[in-house]
């Protein structure tokens, strides 16, 4: 019996090492042993397939759903968004945070910085950050429950309260160490109110 096993065992490494491999120059496909996920089902744009329903590979986007990081070709033809939603543009300081090299300070001049405006902000503030940052922007989210080192950080300390409004712009755009950016979530001017909400979170908490 011992020597069964032995020899099974040696006859299993055989096989896998004889089937397993990739990698290697061949004419032929390899024989795959383990394909992984290598070969899935696709679509080809604009060619028919008969997995939907009308035999059209490509499909239209799903009826009151709006692509990301995609830029309506008018804006404002969204009635309940408050803001064109515009997700890259140009390199002005509404657009990037930025005076030259340095975060500057205060909101860009075409913006209208109301209570719409800051409802805006916070509605997408809840939406986007509040998962790690928290509702008061203590940076105790939900995630924090999970995922406590290293920490999300506190958005209402007085560290993050002394910077420019630009430079919180900067951060949401670009993201900073383990928080990823939100410039394809996040329009610009949708950026702009969060900045505008979590200055507002900021001030009520007394920085
Ligand atoms: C997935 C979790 C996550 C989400 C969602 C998130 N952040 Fe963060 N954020 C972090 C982490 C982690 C840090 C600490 C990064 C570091 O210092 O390395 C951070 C840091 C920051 C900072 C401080 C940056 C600095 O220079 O110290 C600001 C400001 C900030 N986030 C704003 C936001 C805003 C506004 C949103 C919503 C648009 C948001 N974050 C969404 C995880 C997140």
């Amino acid at each position: 019996m011992r020597w069964f096993f032995l020899i099974l065992a040696i006859a299993v490494v055989a096989t896998v090492y004889a089937l397993g491999p990739r990698g290697e120059k061949f004419s032929d496909p390899p024989f795959e042993l383990f394909p992984d996920m290598d070969h899935q089902y696709r679509v080809n744009y604009q060619k028919p397939s008969d997995f939907f329903e009308d035999g059209q590979a490509s499909r239209e986007p799903v009826a009151g759903t709006v692509p990301l990081g995609f830029t309506f070709p008018h804006e404002g033809n969204n009635d309940d968004l408050s803001t064109p939603l515009d997700f890259s543009r140009g390199d002005s300081y509404a657009d990037t945070g930025l005076f030259g090299d340095f975060y500057g300070s205060g909101y860009p001049e075409t913006l209208k910085v109301d209570e719409e405006f800051l409802a805006r902000g916070e509605q997408r503030y809840q939406i986007t950050c509040t998962p790690c940052h928290g509702e008061s922007g203590n940076g105790v989210g939900v995630v924090s429950k999970y995922w406590a080192i290293p920490p999300t950080a506190n958005l209402i300390d007085a560290r993050v309260s002394a910077m420019p409004e630009g430079q919180i712009f900067w951060t949401i755009t670009h993201g900073k160490g383990l928080m990823g950016p939100y410039n394809g979530v996040l329009s610009v001017n949708d950026r702009w109110a969060v900045v505008a909400y979590v200055k507002a979170l900021q001030a009520a908490a007394g920085n």
